[in-house]
């Protein structure tokens, strides 16, 4: 049997503005590294074929020399330049993108880990389309356009979503390809493409609460404690090791 094949597309081409920042938000520095770092670290560690890296145009060189020549990030087949809108940049990359599955990811999503790309990878291949999710931990309200509360669905129903978004290559870039040929967008991620211009029922996968999107300065502190958490974590567990040796 053939061996399925993976793409993983990480995006950091975004303004950040919500960040606030002098420097991009992908590229701020934590714990001594640029953000995108951990997600493209990730997926270099895992099982996936390729990585293709979406950025601004006018911050290729730096990703290329600075990112991943410096880390040897070998699995990056390509930087490109995204778009305007998040549904722009992934566009960019869907045409890239060569292997039989892709998994879509936001750069500024530092914290997968390796289980929630095995479960990505495991997902995809079983249910054709899939993404990564939790369910809410808060009550969620719809409002009117005055904010009042108008409706309040039953929690258990509502997940709240996350990256990797992952599917067939030629089918989401099937679907891209019929959305970006009309006008209104409003799209916020993958699968809403997915729903409305492709055939396939899209599975949540569950990851996990860590699985945070670097979006404003508060996030920063959660993230720079995530992080520590994890080298703990990592040390301990070679820790351990030594042990069994
Ligand atoms: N992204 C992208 N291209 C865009 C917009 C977003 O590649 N045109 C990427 C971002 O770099 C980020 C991910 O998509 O890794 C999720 O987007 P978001 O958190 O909204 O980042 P920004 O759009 O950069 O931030 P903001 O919305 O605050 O401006
Ligand atoms: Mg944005």
């Amino acid at each position: 049997m053939k061996k399925e094949t993976y793409t993983a597309v990480v995006l950091a081409a975004g303004k950040g503005s919500r960040m606030q920042s002098k420097v991009k938000k992908q590229f701020m520095k934590l714990l001594g590294k640029p953000l995108v770092y951990y997600a493209l670290l990730a997926f270099q560690e895992s099982t996936v074929d390729e990585i293709i890296l979406v950025t601004g145009r006018e911050s290729i060189d730096y990703c290329r020399k600075q990112i991943v020549e410096k880390y040897g990030f070998t699995k990056v087949k390509e930087i490109v330049a995204g778009g305007k809108e998040r549904y722009e940049s992934v566009y960019e990359a869907l045409k890239v993108a060569s292997m039989d599955y892709v998994l879509i990811h936001d750069g500024a999503r530092a914290f997968l880990d390796e289980e929630i790309i095995s479960r990505s990878m495991k997902g995809v291949a079983e249910y054709n389309a899939c993404v990564i999710g939790m369910p809410v931990k808060d009550t969620i309200k719809i409002v009117d356009k005055d904010q009042y509360a108008i409706e309040t669905p039953k929690r258990s129903l509502l997940w709240q979503i996350q990256t990797p978004q992952c599917f067939i290559t030629d089918e989401i870039r099937q679907a891209y390809e019929q959305m970006m040929a009309e006008e209104a967008k409003n799209i916020t991620d993958d699968a809403m493409v997915m729903e409305q211009y492709g055939d396939r029922r899209v599975k949540l996968i569950e990851g996990s609460y860590e699985n945070i999107k670097i979006t404003t300065p508060e996030d920063i502190v959660i993230g720079k404690a995530l992080l520590k958490m994890h080298r703990v974590k990592r040390k301990t567990i070679q820790w351990l090791r030594t042990f069994q040796h």
